[in-house]
């Protein structure tokens, strides 16, 4: 496309003059209107003067820094993107830089094409949200796909938005069956590699000796049985984007290789001592609190940063208030449809049951309810019977004169023993009993400490 028509107008901020030159010869020979500046004061008068479309800056310069620079254009300059140059040592900075809402950084050395590509790309979402601008002022959507209207998850809807628009490494964070692998293909669905290939990786899924030749290819020759040379997820995935699912299951060893990557863009299959270049963005996924692994030493901590750029943590489905009812007609309706049935109505008892368990296998676990009650049941109405026993204790129990004599006196024990802290002897004189009987009941509970 050419751009001389359109001559957008880019601000390169950079102390050194010789990357300065660089970049403006570069963005000159491609049409643009190109400004410069050494220094952020210097910057903030180009800014004051002209309209600027994108400025391009440098993280560490004398003075105010380009987070500085960033932190002021979003506050200030609604239609402005901005784009971070970082060193290879300052990986706190692209985090800084994303969060403070630059769209894109870009690590230290650069190709021309990676520049340029990503100042196309930078611009490109100008144009698209100048257009969306132009016709509505709406709140974060769901992506594709996904169902939610809580706060919690309208929050999740925004990063994931802001995610597909850069090529960030994102990592995932959520309790099983939260939805982390829908949300990596929202990002990358909904952002400009939609095109190329999406790959999940399940690490936690290959054992430990053969994840590497899947990830990364190898030669033929490498090992015994390796009778051709073939290509990995990762030159598959080129262009595009690879999903590192359960991260945390990697070995030490496999961290380190993953390190490399991302910092060298660059993987060597096995058997092979070239490396060869890939263009691949990074989504990593994790149940387990991945800080904690690090302190724990089972988890590099120089890797979690690198992957930590952007994050997107999904809350349990208990946090999200009024989603569950949403999700229960979303997937009544789409099970149904496949059954080749009318979508069976849910009485009023039935949604409270459901709204009142506490999903600890989240979405997946209310998606499989859903599917089994809407394949096992002929009726045309779903009541509180036909819900799985767990899920109909609780609004049984408001109804009363169903618990057995040892369910009321244990929940009564525990009521008493809370109320004193504890206090063993205090509550065997409320129960009016002697504190060997109460031990015996507690052992009974099954109650640990008993
Ligand atoms: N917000 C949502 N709206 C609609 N469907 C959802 C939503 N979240 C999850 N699902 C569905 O729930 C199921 C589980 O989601 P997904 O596989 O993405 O979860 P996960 O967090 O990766 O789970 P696990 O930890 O078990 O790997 C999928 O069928 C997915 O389509
Ligand atoms: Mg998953």
């Amino acid at each position: 496309m050419s751009r001389a028509s359109e001559k957008e107008r880019i601000l390169v901020v950079d102390d050194t003059s010789s990357t300065l030159e660089v970049i403006a010869r570069n963005l000159v020979a491609r049409g643009f209107s190109v400004f410069t500046a050494d220094c952020v004061p210097k910057a903030l008068d180009v800014l004051e003067s002209a309209a600027i479309d994108l400025v391009i800056t440098d993280y560490k310069m004398p003075g105010p820094s380009g987070l500085d620079l960033v932190r002021h254009i979003r506050q200030n300059l609604a239609d402005t993107e901005v784009m971070m140059i970082t060193g290879f040592a300052s990986v706190e900075g692209a985090v800084e830089a994303v969060k403070s809402g630059a769209e894109e950084y870009l690590s230290k050395p650069f190709t021309d094409e990676e520049l340029l590509s990503a100042v196309e790309r930078v611009l490109e979402k100008l144009h698209l949200r100048r257009a969306a601008h132009s016709r509505s002022l709406s709140t974060p959507r769901a992506p594709q796909g996904m169902i939610g209207e809580s706060t919690a998850m309208t929050r999740v809807f925004s990063t994931v938005a802001k995610a597909a628009r850069t090529t960030a490494t994102t990592l995932i964070y959520g309790e099983s069956g939260t939805g982390k692998e829908l949300v990596a293909r929202a990002v990358h669905y909904g952002g400009p590699r939609a095109a190329a290939p999406f790959v999940a990786v399940n690490c936690g899924g290959i054992p430990e000796n053969l994840l590497e030749s899947e990830l990364f290819g190898y030669v033929k020759g490498a090992f015994t049985g390796a009778v051709e040379t073939r290509a990995g997820f990762f030159q598959t995935a080129d262009g595009g984007t690879i999903f590192l699912d359960e991260i945390s299951e990697t070995s030490m060893g496999m961290q380190v290789k993953l390190l490399r990557v991302l910092q060298e863009k660059e993987v060597c299959m096995v058997g092979s001592t070239r490396s060869t270049r890939v263009d691949v963005r990074i989504l990593a996924a994790t149940n387990k609190d991945l800080p904690t692994q690090v302190s724990r030493g089972h988890f590099r901590e120089d890797l979690y940063y690198r992957l930590n750029v952007i994050n997107i943590e999904l809350p349990p489905l208990r946090d999200r208030d009024q989603d569950a009812l949403m999700l229960v007609h979303h997937f009544v309706q789409k099970y149904a449809t496949e059954a080749g049935r009318p979508a069976p109505r849910f009485t009023a008892e039935a949604l409270q049951a459901l709204t009142g368990y506490h999903w600890p296998g989240n979405v997946r676990e209310l998606e499989n309810v859903v599917h089994r009650i809407v394949v096992m049941s002929d009726s045309d109405e779903i009541d509180v019977r036909d819900l799985p026993a767990l899920m109909r204790c609780a609004p049984a129990r408001e109804r009363g004169f169903n618990r057995s004599l040892s369910e009321v006196e244990a929940e009564y024990i525990r009521h008493v023993l809370s109320a004193v802290s504890g206090n063993k002897t205090r509550a065997a004189d409320i129960l009016g009993i002697d504190r060997k009987t109460l031990r015996e009941k507690l052992r009974r509970m099954g109650d640990a400490d008993a």
